[in-house]
């Protein structure tokens, strides 16, 4: 038995990570959940919307699912913990976890309306560095500034974590972004170190592209793309982008990779405009669920539910308002409990 951790999270947390519970149930696999709260609920009840007995339960358990929490935009929401200060609770935990990679596979699903076919790629995105460290001022009334700050260390282990994994899933090829060309010693370095690492793997081509140059490629031609090395920042945003190649955030999963412990969510956010409306589509959280599942090994539970699922989307009469079907949160879910139970 697997015992995970469960952050269910703000907005629609709560109603898909419900559903992948359900579904996690309904494959047999042998998942134990200890359900915790972070978030705005915790930080009314807590005064803190990141109790340090949700960091000790993830490290404990070494696994979490992890639902969206909410960050306010423009006002401060410094999430504090033990001395350290974070932008949000989700890059707290990141941090606090030592999840430095994270990891989101971008794929077309049968049934999910995409622009493109044949995308399979994933992206590894550094987790811990960058401009998200939280290090940001106002310099005087006129001007607000934050610190970019790139290791050699921290861009060596993702590059490294990304080659093995491609190696891991027969995958040849790899293609880091940079911006060197301005950002010549945070960039040049991440680059520099990529390129260093990949002559450990002469079986995994290594490409390189200037972020920007890679956004226009990758709306042309994605399919050309097997894996993208990505620094914190820009692999928010192009993680984005790549959901939109493949449907939509509703379908886009992530999982944080570390030594200790990993922490799979959706890349998708609260969705404060649809929650508590039975309208969100769990896939995303689903999709991660089943990361988590190969991650511990129960590989069987997770082709089941993949099968699943993709008959769900195939046949298309069960599917949510972003998928272009009516039907809610649950009756998705319910569709794919049933094929399990066929
Ligand atoms: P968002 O991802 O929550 O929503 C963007 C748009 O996509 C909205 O129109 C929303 O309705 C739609 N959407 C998102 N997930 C969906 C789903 N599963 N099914 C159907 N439609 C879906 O991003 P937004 O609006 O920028 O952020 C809202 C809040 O979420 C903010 O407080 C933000 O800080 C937080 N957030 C949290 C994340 C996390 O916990 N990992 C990641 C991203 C944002």
């Amino acid at each position: 038995m697997h015992k995970v951790t469960l952050i269910p999270g703000d907005g629609i947390g709560p109603e898909v990570t419900r559903a992948a519970c359900e579904i996690v149930a309904a494959s047999g696999a042998a998942i134990q959940w200890e359900t915790v709260m972070a978030g705005m609920k915790a930080g009314a009840e807590f005064g803190t919307p990141l109790p340090q007995s949700v960091i000790d339960s993830a490290l404990r358990n070494k696994l979490a699912l992890k639902g969206p929490t909410q960050t306010p935009f423009g006002s401060a929401y410094p999430v504090q913990v033990g001395g350290n200060v974070y932008p949000s609770v989700t890059v707290a935990l990141r941090k606090e976890l030592g999840a430095f990679a994270n990891v989101r596979p971008v794929k077309n699903y049968p049934g999910v309306k995409s622009r493109y076919e044949n995308v399979d790629m994933i992206i590894y995105r550094e987790n811990s560095e960058d401009l998200y460290m939280g290090i940001e001022r106002m310099v005087d009334a006129d001007t607000a500034e934050a610190v970019k700050r790139i290791t050699r260390s921290g861009s060596e282990r993702i590059a490294r974590f990304a080659f093995e994994e491609q190696r891991k899933l027969g995958r040849k090829k790899l293609t880091v972004a940079h911006k060197s060309n301005v950002l010549k010693m945070t960039d040049g370095l991440f680059l520099k170190v990529a390129q260093d690492v990949a002559r450990d793997y002469p079986d995994i081509e290594l490409n390189s592209r200037v972020v920007d140059a890679l956004c226009m490629e990758l709306v042309v031609k994605p399919e050309s793309f097997d894996g993208l090395i990505l620094q914190n920042l820009y692999g928010d945003i192009v993680s984005d982008l790549g959901a939109g190649l493949v449907g939509g955030l509703g379908v886009a999963p992530g999982a944080n990779v570390g030594p200790v412990c990993a922490m799979f969510e959706a890349v998708h956010g609260s969705a404060p405009d649809i929650a508590g409306k039975d309208i969100a589509n769990p896939l995303a959280i689903i999709l991660s669920a089943v990361m988590l599942l190969r991650y511990v090994g129960e590989a069987q539970a997770a082709d089941r539910i993949e099968a699943a699922l993709t008959a769900v989307l195939r046949e298309g009469r069960h599917v949510t308002r972003d998928l272009g079907g009516d039907a809610g949160t649950k009756r998705f879910t319910a569709a794919i409990v049933e094929k399990l139970q066929a």
